[in-house]
């Protein structure tokens, strides 16, 4: 009999991975750490070496059994519609990210009506975290770090939004986004964030411990001096 060994986890934050590198996303989801991928224009303007963008998102939904953000560019509500259900037609796991604009939030409602999954992105105030749940929006993607950068407090957002939600019932999942490092990741699940869209370089840095390290060799010296095997 094979041992799962998550029977007992009734609901975890979900950590995403916040990339469009191809190398990095293969990595973490052949050590089984993500539960999806959030790109935007930039991460892919980095990434793609002159690659067809419909490819990537094509490639990254393959190699990911989760949702996939992929972001429109049009800035009216009809251009967001076209990109986003041509976007949500190249795989069943592509979640459209759309701006928290007001087209943004005329797109996201009738994108949903179609029952295609809508990130709406670029939130920076708890209103328009409000006004996204109301649009239907699966996820909402409140910018953490960027709030920080301007002497603001990114993680008090993701409280207030918490609260809101939770009011009302609202069933929009609220993303952590614009995390910096792995301290964001720790409040976002103390304060019960859905998810957390996290950079490669921070995944990495939660699993490591310098006492970690330093155990496991400290271990090996001991059981070198036993000279055995296992
Ligand atoms: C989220 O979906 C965004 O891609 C991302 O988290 C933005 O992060 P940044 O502020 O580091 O650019």
């Amino acid at each position: 009999m094979i041992f799962f060994p998550f029977n007992s986890i009734a609901y975890a934050m979900k950590i995403f991975l916040d990339t469009a590198d191809l190398k990095d996303i293969r990595r973490a989801a052949e050590a089984g750490l993500i539960d999806g991928v959030t790109t935007n224009p930039t991460l892919l303007a980095r990434a793609s070496g002159g690659e067809d963008a419909k490819e990537i998102f094509r490639q990254i939904a393959e190699m990911v059994d989760g949702p996939v953000s992929a972001e429109v560019v049009g800035l009216d509500a009809d251009t967001m519609l076209a990109e986003g259900r041509r976007l949500a037609a190249l795989h069943p796991n592509i979640v459209i990210k759309v701006p928290l604009t007001e087209d943004g939030l005329k797109a996201c409602r009738q994108l949903r009506s179609e029952d295609i999954g809508v990130n709406v992105t670029l939130c920076f105030s708890p209103t328009q975290a409000l006004l996204a749940a109301k649009a239907g929006a699966t996820f909402i993607s409140p910018f953490v770090g960027r709030l920080d950068d301007i002497s603001s407090d990114g993680m008090q957002l993701i409280s207030q939004i918490r609260q809101i939600y939770d009011n009302y019932g609202m069933d929009t999942e609220i993303l952590v986004a614009s995390v910096r490092h792995p301290q964001h990741v720790v409040e976002a699940a103390l304060m019960g964030a859905d998810c957390a869209t996290i950079p490669p370089k921070v995944l990495w840095q939660l699993m490591k411990h310098p006492l970690t390290d330093l155990g496991i060799e400290a271990f090996l010296e001991d059981w070198k001096s036993m000279g055995q095997e296992l």
